[in-house]
């Protein structure tokens, strides 16, 4: 070996574990689902942060412990005044009644890495923020372009597939084509672009399920935001 080479070796060896410590991180974030190596990118800086988090909520169907709750069963009833939705709408008003509480919540949705560093169990089922957005979107009228949304929601067969993953693929997609009829600001629909770009541009194959969860989230705090729900409650 000469003297060039033998100074290469250590690099090589160097960059050869860290493109394997690379791969099991994908790995285990694909085979665990809670465990998940994120990039969080600020400017053109990238960092990676290990976050491990229970998904526990963001795919749980029930609702405030009421059997037969949630968008897919068939009790939902929505819209009507008998059924487990007409129920668990009572409970989400009087749940977000307080002004704070909804502040808090948003804060959550829109950041959900900061959220997680500080909560590691404790996460606001997905399906909750679905029925506040439901509670918002009916009050908004039928004219509304995420009236569409709603209905998707009601029918439950776009948002509640049983592939996780595509039903957040699909929920990010329709939010993020009704979101410029609520936005406060042009630079609002841009940043919700950018992030739901970061996962709509792939095939749903290549999508980290963490990853979508997390981009569903910052979307529906991005459309509570702009919709009024921390000033006006639902
Ligand atoms: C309601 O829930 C109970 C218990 O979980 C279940 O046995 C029943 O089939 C459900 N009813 C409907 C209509 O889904
Ligand atoms: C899931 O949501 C329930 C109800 O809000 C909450 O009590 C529980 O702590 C949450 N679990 C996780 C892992 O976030």
């Amino acid at each position: 070996m000469t003297a060039a080479a033998q100074r290469l070796l250590p690099i090589l060896l160097i960059l050869l574990a860290t493109s394997l410590s690379q791969g099991f991180n994908h790995l285990t974030q694909r085979v665990l689902g809670g465990v998940k190596v994120c990039r969080t990118s600020s400017n053109d800086q990238t960092t990676r942060l290990l976050m491990s988090y229970d998904v526990e909520n963001e795919t749980k169907r029930q609702l405030y412990n009421i059997k037969n709750s949630s968008w897919k069963s068939n009790e939902w009833n929505w819209g009507y005044a008998r059924g487990t939705g007409h129920d668990c709408a009572s409970i989400c008003r009087r749940r977000w009644s307080d002004k704070a509480d909804r502040k808090k919540l948003v804060d959550a949705l829109l950041n959900p890495e900061a959220y997680h560093s500080k909560h590691k169990s404790y996460e606001v089922p997905f399906e909750e923020v679905k029925l506040i957005l439901g509670l918002l979107w009916q009050r908004a009228g039928r004219s509304h372009a995420f009236n569409e949304v709603l209905e998707n929601m009601v029918d439950a067969k776009r948002y509640e597939l049983d592939d996780e993953v595509l039903s957040a693929l699909n929920f990010v997609t329709d939010v993020r084509d009704a979101f410029p009829d609520v936005a406060l600001k042009k630079s609002h629909v841009d940043h919700m672009n950018a992030v739901a770009g970061e996962i709509l541009h792939y095939h749903d194959h290549m999508v980290d399920r963490v990853e979508a969860f997390r981009i569903r989230r910052v979307c529906a705090g991005m459309v509570l935001e702009d919709m009024g729900f921390i000033e006006n409650g639902i």
